[in-house]
Formats: C-alpha cells, sequence, structure tokens
C-alpha cells in the first residue's frame, strides 16, 4: 500500500517538461499526471491522495491567481518551479502559502530534496504523537446494493470485536439511515455540528455524537434532506481532520454519488469498499465508478472490491465480475437472513446474531481493513484526551 511520494504538476515553464520526465525516474516518487491548465486537474487534486504539487510559472512575479486556484483544491504543500527572471517572485513567495520555490535549471536531486523537504514535515508531526486514524469509505454507485448494512457493522465489529475507537460517520446527506439502522434516535446531527458557530476540534466533535453500545460513536446524517447542502466540502475536509486525531477508524457511509464532501472525503480515504452485487446494473455503474476513480487518480491499491449477497445463485458468478471488473473480489459478504431480521429491529447483526455467516464475514472484513498491525486494546481515550497524546 505504500506508494512513493505522490505528486503532481500543474502550469508550465522552460524546461518543465524535461524534469516531469526526469521525476517520473526517480525512484520513491509517482508523477500521479500533469496539467497545464489548474481548472483540467481539479479531480486529481481533490481526490489524489497527493503528497505535493509542483507548479511551474514562466512569469517573474508569483502566479497568486493560479496558487488560490490550487489551493482551493487541495491543502497538500505547494512547490513553485519558475524558469524567468525571479527575484520579485521569490520575495512574494515568502509570505505566500508556497513551501518552496525552485528555479529551474536544476538538478532533478535538487528538485527531489524540495519535495522530500516540502513532505517531511507533516510524517515527522504525525510520528511525534498525533493521532492518524484510519478512514474506511463504504460506497457504491447503485443504490441499495447494502453499504449502509455494510458500513453499520464494520464499525460495530471494529468497536466491539478489535477495541478500536470507532466513529461511523454518515454521509449520506440527504437519506442517511445509519443511525436507525443502529436502532439510535439521534439528538443531534452532522448538520448541527457544521452549522454551530467556532472552531471545529476534537471536544466539539466528542459533543455531537451518539455512542452505541457496540462503543461505535455515530455522527448522523442530517434530520432533513435539505439540511444536506450546508455540509461543504470544506467543512467535511476539516471534520474528517479532527476525526483522524481522536478515532482508531473512521467508517464512512455513502450516498452512491460523487458529490463535494464525497471527493473531500475520498481525498482522505485509506480504503474504499466499493460495494457490487450479482447483477448487471450494478456491475455497469461499478466499472464506471472505477474509471471515474481512476480519473481522479485514486490510487487502485486502495480499493477492495466487496461483493455482497455474494452466495445468491442468480445466473452470475464471482469470476465474472472479476472478469467485468479487471479486479479481484477482496471482502465477501453472503446473503442471510439475519441482516433484514436485524435492520427491521434496529440491531447490529454482529452483535445480535455473532455467528451467523453475514457476521461472520464482517468480522473478518474488520481484520482486514488493519492489514498489518495487532488490534488496539485496553485504554479508550476520550477525544479531548487523544488530543494531547
Ligand atoms: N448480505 C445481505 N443479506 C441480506 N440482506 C441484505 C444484505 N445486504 C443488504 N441487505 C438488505 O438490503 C437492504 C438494503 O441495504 P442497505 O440499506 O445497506 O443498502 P444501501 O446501499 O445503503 O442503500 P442506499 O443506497 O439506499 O443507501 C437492507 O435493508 C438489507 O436488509
Ligand atoms: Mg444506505
Amino acid at each position: 500500500m505504500s506508494e512513493g511520494i505522490r505528486i503532481y504538476l500543474t502550469g508550465s515553464c522552460e524546461g518543465f517538461e524535461k524534469l516531469r520526465e526526469a521525476l517520473a525516474q526517480q525512484p520513491g516518487i509517482e508523477v500521479v499526471g500533469s496539467a497545464q491548465q489548474v481548472a483540467d486537474a481539479s479531480g486529481a487534486l481533490q481526490g489524489g491522495h497527493l503528497d505535493c504539487v509542483l507548479h511551474g510559472t514562466s512569469s517573474s512575479t508569483l502566479p497568486a491567481h493560479e496558487i488560490t486556484a490550487i489551493r482551493e483544491l487541495t491543502r497538500v504543500p505547494l512547490l513553485v518551479l519558475a524558469s524567468g527572471e525571479a527575484s520579485a517572485l521569490l520575495d512574494d513567495a515568502l509570505g505566500a502559502d508556497v513551501a518552496d520555490v525552485v528555479l529551474l535549471p536544476a538538478l532533478t536531486e535538487n528538485v527531489v530534496f524540495a519535495i522530500r523537504k516540502a513532505t517531511h514535515a507533516p510524517r515527522r508531526t504525525a510520528a511525534a504523537g498525533n493521532r492518524e486514524g484510519r478512514i474506511i469509505t463504504v460506497f457504491s454507485p447503485k443504490g441499495g446494493t447494502g453499504k449502509t448494512v455494510i458500513a453499520t457493522n464494520l464499525s460495530a465489529a471494529l468497536a466491539k470485536t478489535a477495541g478500536r475507537r470507532t466513529l461511523l460517520l454518515d454521509l449520506d446527506l440527504q437519506f442517511g439511515d445509519a443511525a436507525i439502522m443502529l436502532g439510535i434516535e439521534p439528538e443531534k446531527t452532522i448538520f448541527d455540528l457544521v452549522s454551530a458557530p467556532g472552531e471545529l476540534d476534537p471536544d466539539k466533535l466528542a459533543g455531537y455524537t451518539t455512542k452505541h453500545k457496540s462503543g461505535v460513536d455515530i455522527l448522523p446524517a442530517p434530520l432533513r434532506p435539505e439540511d444536506a447542502e450546508l455540509v461543504t466540502e470544506a467543512k467535511l475536509g476539516r471534520l474528517i481532520e479532527v476525526a483522524r486525531l481522536c478515532y482508531d477508524a473512521i467508517v464512512v457511509d455513502t450516498s452512491p454519488f460523487f458529490h463535494g464532501p464525497m471527493l473531500a472525503t475520498l481525498d482522505r480515504t485509506d480504503e474504499l469498499l466499493l460495494v457490487c452485487s450479482l447483477d448487471v446494473p450494478t456491475l455497469k455503474n461499478v466499472r464506471l465508478a472505477l474509471g471515474t476513480l481512476e480519473m481522479l487518480s485514486f490510487p487502485p491499491a486502495r480499493i477492495g472490491i466487496v461483493l455482497n449477497r455474494a452466495n445468491t445463485k442468480v445466473g452470475m458468478k464471482q469470476r465474472e465480475v472479476e472478469a467485468a471488473l479487471e479486479q479481484k473480489v477482496r471482502y465477501e459478504v453472503p446473503s442471510d437472513r439475519a441482516v433484514p431480521l436485524t435492520v427491521n429491529r434496529g440491531a447490529a447483526a454482529v452483535l445480535a446474531e455473532p455467528g451467523s455467516d453475514f457476521s461472520k464475514s464482517i468480522e473478518s472484513m474488520a481484520k482486514g481493513v488493519f492489514p498489518t498491525e495487532e488490534p488496539k486494546r485496553g485504554l479508550r481515550l476520550r477525544p479531548s484526551f487523544a488530543r494531547a497524546a
């Protein structure tokens, strides 16, 4: 899952093309793509899991408009590559949101050093103690495929069985039903959180979540569909950053659309569970979604295909799904009566019917989404303490 430093190049200047080609050959650097116009790069800048953007300019002053346009799409470190007379540009850059300026021509090694330096700082901070929760997004481009059933049960399994501090975030902003599926009548929702005054921090987040008996904290979708649009990309981006500090796992339930908040989530997603089922229209849409994700430069290694109702006999086989999607199914979830029975009782199947085939498949998914470490048990920190950890 570790890809090198993911960079994207925008703009142009003398020596830009040559540098791009040289960077593509560098070990530890992954050139995700490039586009002369920032507007043409908006998908990748928002959803591409980039570590750094390099913007080329032949202007002798700082290209402020372009930098603002990039900054509206991504907050990753930005290096400016300049090929012209640059003394005014260097002065401007001092006060701007720019990590560094590299004057071309430059040795590729020097540019690589500047990229490493610019992308190093946040990692050092993380190693120094800030928590980095894992974002697991459950998505399907088709309605009714089982996203909410999987997201609710996966989060309950992560909290209860694996002992992870887990947040279930319902991003099906208009018609979210994650809370009701877990038998919770929420008093506060994501709408209340984003419309409350003041800066969002871990204490504030803790005041808007509802605890389920599995241990999962839930941040439900707005109660009224018309309130969805107040949950903007920027607010959601901040919310996820704060949630990462307080939780081991943030499971995101979604609607079947690539809307703005979904792009902000994708940009921070560590594992995208793409739910598919054994029917042709769903398969067609999942294929299309894979194409969109590729266009957004979403890292393919982070996509896990989930085949829901995998055991149903409907004249289509798992291998046909894999052939159509050109990738293997990572998780199989069987069709199981325990699901509708527990959904209708407002209970999580993994708690109420732990021996069912469905629950067993979700437990194994819960192990799979944290592949490399041992489960964490023991001290459960309140978000306010987690901040100081
Ligand atoms: N593995 C399964 N076995 C049996 N029933 C299932 C299974 N998965 C989902 N279902 C049933 O399908 C229904 C739809 O599932 P769910 O609400 O999770 O889909 P969704 O993708 O979240 O839908 P929407 O797009 O409307 O949010 C549920 O009520 C559930 O009972
Ligand atoms: Mg749903």
